[in-house]
């Protein structure tokens, strides 16, 4: 039997490198490997825990959609479908809360940095969050799960309700694993965590053209551009990165010892890496104007995708309520 993969992107915008290079190219390696079954979704109801725009969230929606197709995720291979769209996973996420604490679920970094951030904000779907996303993956049976480091502490919760379910209630959920693609972590342009859409200057974003992306690299800090040994925090280790995942580890290691022997000019460093981002962005630029004049095409894929999921998430519903002696 095929390997499931599930995974899901928050509708919170356009996607950008970090996204493309620590989730979707994994998505799309797992996609191509004729042992899996790939299923990936718009986390929808995972966007709406902090503000957003109601007024313009099913296009935003629509805008993941189109960025999954235009990275080269492809419906013929893959189930391509909305979360919300499939109401079986908020009911059995609700099934799954009666076995974790939440004495559990408040210890978890995620929520406890929200906390930090702003307590009084911090509601009760943010508690939930990791409950509902146990019910993502375990109600297609997911083996492999694509997705960043930092949802690592979420895996792990959906590992022991699968253990908790399978003890307790005699089911056969596997106990999912990180799928990881090779450029996972990609740093924030501003030289301190991840690339993330919800620090401003950190990011590059799919659609972004040549100068776009040359603006955004010239702002990352740098220095003299030689030393006797390589800063290990800062520009420079950001720039190390992109070089490596953009233009290779070779690039990577000559810019290295030109750091410590002689320098590095790092407009020309800057302005070659802009060219090798902008490079692998072609194609996907390209293919999403094409997929932004079909709209029906879209909404089609968007319409098999949910009700491919929902048949087999009825399926597991059904099992776990029959187990748990609900039905
Ligand atoms: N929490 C994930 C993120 O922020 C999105 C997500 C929701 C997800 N449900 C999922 C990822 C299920 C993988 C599997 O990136």
């Amino acid at each position: 039997m095929k390997k499931r993969v599930l995974s899901g992107i928050r509708a919170t915008g356009r996607l950008h490198l970090g996204n493309y290079l620590g989730a979707v190219k994994g998505m799309i390696a797992l996609q191509n490997d004729p042992d899996y079954e790939t299923f990936y979704m718009v986390a929808d109801l995972h966007s709406i825990n902090t503000p957003y725009n109601p007024n313009i969230f099913q296009n935003n929606i629509k805008e993941v959609v189109l960025d999954y197709l235009s990275a080269g995720i492809d419906p013929e291979k893959s189930t391509v479908f909305i979360q919300s769209s499939v109401p079986e996973h908020v009911e059995l996420s609700y099934l799954f809360s009666t076995v974790l604490t939440v004495a559990r679920m408040l210890h978890l970094p995620t929520y406890k940095d929200k906390i930090k951030e702003d307590a009084e904000n911090a509601n009760m779907a943010m508690l939930y969050y990791p409950v509902l996303m146990a019910s993502d993956i375990l109600i297609y049976k997911a083996n492999a799960v694509p997705v960043g480091d930092d949802q690592l502490p979420h895996l792990e919760v959906a590992r022991e309700v699968a253990r908790k379910m399978n003890e307790r209630y005699g089911m056969d959920f596997p106990e999912p694993q990180q799928f990881k693609s090779e450029g996972h972590n990609v740093p924030s342009l501003r030289g301190e965590g991840k690339m993330s859409k919800s620090v401003e200057g950190s990011y590059i974003n799919l659609t972004d053209d040549p100068e776009t992306i040359k603006d955004k690299l010239a702002s990352v800090a740098t220095d003299s551009g030689k030393g006797p040994t390589l800063p290990a925090g800062g520009g420079i280790p950001v720039l190390l990165t992109l070089i490596e995942l953009f233009e290779g580890k070779e690039k990577r290691k000559n810019y290295e010892s030109n750091y410590l022997n002689g320098g590095i000019k790092y407009s020309e460093l800057k302005s070659e890496l802009a060219k090798a981002i902008f490079n692998e962005l072609v194609p996907i630029q390209e293919k999403r104007k094409e997929l932004e004049g079909k709209p029906e095409y879209i909404n089609k894929v968007i319409s098999d995708g949910d009700e491919k999921a929902r048949k087999i998430a009825q399926e597991t519903l059904k099992e776990v309520k029959e187990k748990m002696g609900i039905l």
